[in-house]
């Protein structure tokens, strides 16, 4: 049985030197190397609509993927608590429907929280999640289910009263019972207020470096999303010019046969090569690509 980091761990997080950091994943490859590697919470963010499935927005995603999506990431994950975003409009037409996304999304995802968009608006609503028992992050700012709403994926609360607004948010969230807090595309300052302010760990992305903890979308941080360069990103590789260096080289290495050499090829076993119609097979067939099947 492993141990994933829980609500219960990630509140204590709050003020703490050591900040949390959490990562999107999508698929159990990269959520086994992510979370190997130390990150302390795994995001199923919406934003899969546009780095998986290759929309403009996240508009599109539906309930279905998010729940596709994330058993595949738990089934990954050896420690990180894993978090599944609720999508467009899966929770804000009743309390009723909110409570039947959350709870699909714990039962047949398997995510350990889930995460949605909005402040104000939302209070009652992550109110009866949270009163279930469902814990709810909460993300405010820059929210890009909003993006029509918006105008595009603009900074927000860099005017006192849009300011003012976003601090009402993160207070209506946190008295709804709210366990982190992401803030999205903010002025540093007004992030730096409102970790101040509230009781929950804040978690950063384009709000600076006052959170409590930061998140970036894999495919942006790692490279692999290849010409997305905002303000507010940093890229710690280079995995995109990677994978497209291996894949040429690939390519080139089976247009001149170099590629499958003998090393990469099966022998027929010898009982197989006398007899002919033997059944027996060769250790080398046994040797399965993906796993040991018996
Ligand atoms: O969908 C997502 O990936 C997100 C993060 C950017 C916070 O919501």
């Amino acid at each position: 049985m492993t141990k994933h980091l829980s609500v219960a761990d990630i509140r204590q997080r709050k003020d703490s030197p050591d900040k949390l950091v959490m990562s999107t994943a999508y698929d159990a490859t990269f959520a086994s190397l992510l979370s190997g590697a130390g990150v302390d919470l795994l995001l199923v963010g919406d934003s899969l609509g546009m780095v998986i499935q290759g929309h403009d927005t996240t508009v599109p995603v539906t309930l279905e993927d998010m729940i596709y999506h994330t058993r595949a990431v738990r089934r990954g994950s050896t420690t990180a608590h894993v978090v599944g975003d609720l999508p467009f409009m899966s929770y804000r037409v009743s309390k009723e429907q909110a409570l039947i996304s959350a709870t699909r999304m714990l039962q047949e995802g398997c995510a350990h929280s889930v995460k949605l968009e909005g402040g104000v608006d939302v209070a009652d609503t992550v109110s009866a999640l949270t009163s279930a028992g469902i814990p709810v992050m909460g993300h405010i700012g820059l929210t890009p289910q909003h993006v029509h709403a918006m105008g595009g994926f603009k900074v927000q609360g860099k005017d006192q009263e849009g300011a003012r607004r976003i601090l009402e948010d993160a207070r209506a969230l946190c008295a709804a019972g709210i366990y982190s807090l992401v803030l999205e595309g903010i002025p540093a300052d007004l992030a730096e207020t409102i970790t101040a302010e509230v009781d929950v760990p804040t978690i950063g992305i384009g709000a600076g470096p006052k959170c409590d903890g930061q998140v970036l979308v894999c495919y942006d941080f790692l490279g692999i999303n290849m010409g997305f360069k905002p303000k507010f990103l940093k890229t710690f590789a280079d995995l995109g010019q990677e994978i497209q260096n291996a894949t040429q080289q690939y390519i080139s290495e089976v247009r001149d046969g170099t590629f499958p050499g003998p090393e990469h090829s099966f022998k027929s076993s010898k009982r197989l090569r006398v007899v002919g119609d033997e059944q027996t097979s060769s250790q080398d067939d046994n040797l399965i690509l993906y796993g040991n099947i018996d």
